[in-house]
């Protein structure tokens, strides 16, 4: 009879000890005390991190702002280098949600084509950030919030500089345009700005149009066959990213003209290469873009962990410099 009894106290000790050792586990990231607070000390979290590339020194820099962020913070990192392959990045969404990680953070390399994947991960209760670009995609429950840019405003940025800079000029203003990825949110988002602005604008007119695919390699061979085929007829280079302005600067001086000068640059981004040539005379405009934001990510994803409501839409805040500037904050960029 003791037996018995003795048999169901410790089955009853057992049993209160899993209760409160399960009580005090985390379920989605959050960290339940045992009064139902929060505690101090945060849960370890995994996140897998699907990056477009590294095409760019802005991609190099949001790269290590979201690796720095999430070491800081405490939490794991599964990081993934798409090449700025669609398919990769869906490869890689994939491999997370079988690692079962707590989060996934997403910089789609295109707009469309990632709805099935997605579906994948809200069936899987993974919640999906959107890091710098968006989707096209209807079903907007399939990721939790969009981190990132505003490139439609980037591109009137730079359209409304050029707007002023050639107020006084006379006869058509001859633009050449590098694009960024094809289909990919900044190269769409960034036309459609800046043709917004000049549409107000007949004498601004973009001659030339090709993508460079936001890298410098790319944006001096476009830049090559837009001089080859309009030489001296090119006034301006509005360049979707700064990389793209460089490669070009490259091809304009070995061209034999002055870029800066006798061709205007305008880029996108602000990485310290834009600011070098705007100090050198060779760049004359470049609209920031700001890849900085690991930290705020990082703070999203728990907040959401925790249960709390988020935006749909974090827009980063952003600022426009010109040459007359570049000397002075060189010293003071980061990136
Ligand atoms: O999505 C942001 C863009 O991607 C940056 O402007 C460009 O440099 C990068 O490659």
């Amino acid at each position: 009879m003791k037996k018995v009894l003795r048999a169901k106290m410790l089955l009853l000790v057992v049993t209160s000890v899993l209760l409160l050792l399960s009580a005090c586990g985390s379920s989605g990231g959050q960290t339940a005390t045992s009064d139902g607070g929060s505690a101090g000390d945060k849960e370890k979290l995994v996140i897998g991190f699907s990056q477009v590339g590294a095409e760019s020194e802005w991609r190099t820099a949001n790269t290590k702002s979201m690796q720095d962020a999430i070491k800081e913070a405490g939490h794991e990192l599964k990081f993934s280098d798409a090449q700025q392959k669609q398919e990769n990045q869906i490869k890689a969404i994939r491999s997370f949600i079988a690692q079962k990680v707590d989060a996934i953070v997403f910089s789609p390399v295109v707009e469309t084509g990632f709805e099935t994947v997605l579906k994948e991960a809200k069936d899987a209760g993974i919640p999906v950030f959107l890091a710098d670009r968006a989707v096209d995609i209807e079903d907007d429950s399939l990721w939790v919030t969009f981190l990132g840019s505003d490139f439609v405003e980037e591109g009137r940025k730079a359209a409304n500089w050029l707007v002023e800079e050639t107020k006084d000029a006379e006869g058509d203003v001859n633009i050449v345009e590098l694009q960024g990825t094809v289909g990919s949110a900044p190269a769409i988002d960034r036309k459609e700005g800046f043709e917004e602005v000049i549409a107000d604008h007949p004498n601004l007119k973009i001659i030339k149009s090709q993508t460079g695919d936001f890298t410098r390699a790319k944006g001096k061979e476009v830049m090559e066959a837009f001089l080859k085929s309009d030489g001296e007829n090119i006034d301006v280079l509005y360049a979707h990213n700064d990389d793209m302005a460089i490669g070009a600067i490259q091809a304009i001086e070995e061209y034999g003209l002055k870029p800066g000068e006798d061709i205007k640059i305008i880029g996108v981004d602000a990485v310290k290469g834009a600011f070098e040539a705007m100090a050198a005379g060779k760049m004359n405009v470049t609209v920031e873009c700001n890849p900085l934001f690991g930290p705020q990510m990082v703070d999203l994803i728990e907040a959401h962990l925790a249960g709390e409501e988020i935006e749909k839409r974090v827009a980063v805040e952003e600022s426009m410099y010109t040459m007359d500037q570049a000397e002075e904050l060189l010293p003071t960029r980061e990136y």
